[in-house]
């Protein structure tokens, strides 16, 4: 089995961890960069962290390009740091990375890389999808050269999570999602309609602590950071994987339920941010979403499932 080439796009953040380091251990996943973006915290803060977890991961290797560090149309000024930490890890404050960011931008390093190696390369943004639009827009035919894209975001039939209309990384570059929707490309949203029904248990997070590999302890040291922020937003105590289960799916689509809709995302008013799935495959109840591609949409999971292929993964 050849190993399917990715670029995670990402703004680490807790979950974010996860999801890299679920994807350095599985064999059918090649990482071959991760593209940094603002979001858990500024770009530079993610730029920093993405270096220092790939060295956690004995993976200094892998290459790490910086993204934007402000939405296409608006400001960011608000990064994650109640969910995530100060520092996007936890407040551990690891020291400082000993390598560094390739030179080019992360638009760049995305276009490079796709077109180098047609039908190849699948793109998996986990945080703000600005990246994925700059390099539309720089470069249309990653289009139709990509092999697919993944993207941690949205809620179609859900409540948000950042504000009740929206999940927070659409929310924080919504005129960006809509393009990359809007575009014609295999995309598939992985949103909180499966992702809060993926669960790490307090019980499965006592089994990731006696793990003794080095990324594994590092989750467990910054884990409980995020555990707190869950118990006291959402009065569980465990945590959801929104990131985690974005890469699962890559690795266990037959897990998921999927609806192919187009999708508009709202740009205006209190419900900036707000995925919304047409009805039907039709597009009859109104020409906003008349003329756009359809989007696979993850409506459904089973999430017992892919928690234990994560934490698996994860040990
Ligand atoms: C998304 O927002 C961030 O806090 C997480 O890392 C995840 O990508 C969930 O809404
Ligand atoms: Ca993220």
């Amino acid at each position: 089995m050849t190993p399917q080439k990715i670029i995670i796009d990402t703004d680490p953040g807790i979950d974010d961890a996860m999801a890299i380091f679920f994807a350095l251990n599985s064999p059918e996943l090649e990482l071959i960069g991760l593209t940094t973006i603002f979001g858990n915290g500024f770009t530079d803060l993610t730029t920093t962290n993405a270096l220092r977890l790939l060295e956690i991961a004995e993976r200094p290797d892998i290459p790490v390009a910086v993204g934007a560090a402000q939405p296409v149309a608006d400001r960011f000024d608000e990064p994650g740091s109640v969910v995530h930490g100060d520092d996007g890890q936890g407040n551990v404050h690891l020291p400082p990375p000993t390598a560094k960011p390739v030179d080019q931008n992360a638009a760049a390093f995305i276009i490079e890389q796709v077109m180098r190696a047609p039908r190849e390369v699948t793109l998996v943004p986990i945080g703000p999808l600005t990246n994925i639009a700059l390099a539309l827009h720089l470069e249309p035919r990653i289009a139709t050269a990509v092999r697919e894209v993944v993207i941690m975001g949205g809620n179609a039939l859900v409540p948000g999570n950042i504000t009740p209309a929206a999940e927070a990384n659409i929310f924080h570059d919504p005129e960006a999602a809509d393009t990359v929707f809007g575009t014609s490309w295999p995309v598939t949203m992985v949103g909180l309609d499966v992702t809060q029904k993926t669960v790490m248990s307090s019980e499965q997070l006592g089994k990731l602590a006696q793990s003794t590999t080095a990324t594994a302890q590092h989750l467990s040291a910054i884990i409980p950071f995020y555990q707190d922020f869950t118990l006291k937003a959402n009065k569980f105590h465990g945590i959801y994987l929104h990131d985690p289960t974005t890469l699962a799916y890559l690795v266990a689509k037959d897990a998921f339920q999927t609806l192919q809709r187009p999708v508009r995302v709202e740009t205006q008013g209190f419900s900036r941010g707000k995925t919304w799935i047409a009805n039907d495959q039709t597009n009859k109840w109104s020409t906003a979403w008349q003329n756009r591609p359809p989007v696979n949409v993850c409506i459904g999971v089973n999430g017992p499932q892919i928690s234990d292929l994560i934490l698996e993964r994860l040990m």
